[in-house]
């Protein structure tokens, strides 16, 4: 396999293997992700989306293979080792994973402290300025058990960006959230790539979405990547798995 271009490539992962015992999840995975696409990824519950995420941060170890983050092989590294890079990705999670005894403005705080942020007129500003992005300007003061299902999602999203990453991993950030919310998130989504150029992956289930994000698209079944293309090829893709999710997608969705 030839090397691209070291620029043009973000995250690489090449022939990784990785089970829980006897649970197999990933067999030979390869994947290429390009810098400022929006990669979205579909699989059925339980075929690794979350774990893939995880091995991107160097939270979930890999059995064999390399994973390579912004031209760091991250195989083996170490929490120390990995601190560099996992300033640099910012992840949405699937549960929004906010400090629950800490408020909104704690929240968003606390990682930039955590890494050196001294200068709390600046600390303040990112906060607000990321608040103000998620459409939450004045929620500082709220503890996250006051906020509703959407707003906490969106305050998770605040907390990823106050961190200017340059690669944004989001696990299923609208499932479960209204129609309007939604919207909301996609649109942050897309203006983060307008804006920064952010190199965003996003995990979903909801087929508007991803005709709406995507650049391409890649399908997770039998432990690898089916398919991955660019959303009009994929939309049009035989390959088996892709047509059964497309299909059943849309017929859940048709009214
Ligand atoms: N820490 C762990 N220990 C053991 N097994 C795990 C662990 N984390 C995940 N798994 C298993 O790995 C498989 C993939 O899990 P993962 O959470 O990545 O699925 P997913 O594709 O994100 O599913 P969903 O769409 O439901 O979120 C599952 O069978 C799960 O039980
Ligand atoms: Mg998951």
């Amino acid at each position: 396999m030839p090397e691209p271009e070291p620029s043009e490539e973000v995250i690489r992962f090449e022939n990784v293997d990785k089970a829980f015992g006897s649970n197999v999840i990933y067999e030979g995975l390869n994947l290429s992700v390009k810098k400022g696409e929006v990669l979205t990824i579909l699989g059925g519950s339980g075929t690794g989306k979350s774990v893939m995420l995880k091995m991107m941060l160097g939270l979930m170890t890999w059995d064999a293979g390399r994973v390579i983050v912004l031209g760091t092989d991250i195989t083996g590294l170490d929490d120390a080792q990995m601190l560099p890079v996992r300033r640099r990705v910012g992840m949405v999670f699937q549960n929004a994973a906010l400090f629950d005894s800490l408020t909104v403005f704690e929240n968003l705080a606390y990682p930039l402290v955590e890494r050196g942020v001294r200068d709390e007129a600046e600390i303040k500003k990112r906060v607000t300025e990321s608040l103000a992005m998620v459409d939450l300007p004045g929620t500082e003061d709220m503890l996250p058990a006051d906020l509703s299902g959407g707003m906490r999602k969106r305050v998770g999203l605040a907390r990823a960006v106050t961190q200017s990453p340059e690669i944004l991993l989001f696990d299923e950030p609208t499932t479960g959230l209204d129609p309007i919310n939604v919207r909301r998130i996609d649109e942050m989504i897309l203006s983060l790539r307008q804006r920064f150029g952010l190199t965003s992956i996003v995990v979903t289930h909801d087929l508007p979405s991803t005709y709406l994000l995507s650049d391409r698209v890649a399908m997770l079944a039998q432990h690898r990547i089916v398919e991955i293309s660019a959303l009009a090829a994929f939309r049009k893709s035989q390959v088996p798995e892709v047509r059964a999710f497309l299909d059943a997608m849309e017929q859940r969705e048709a009214p």
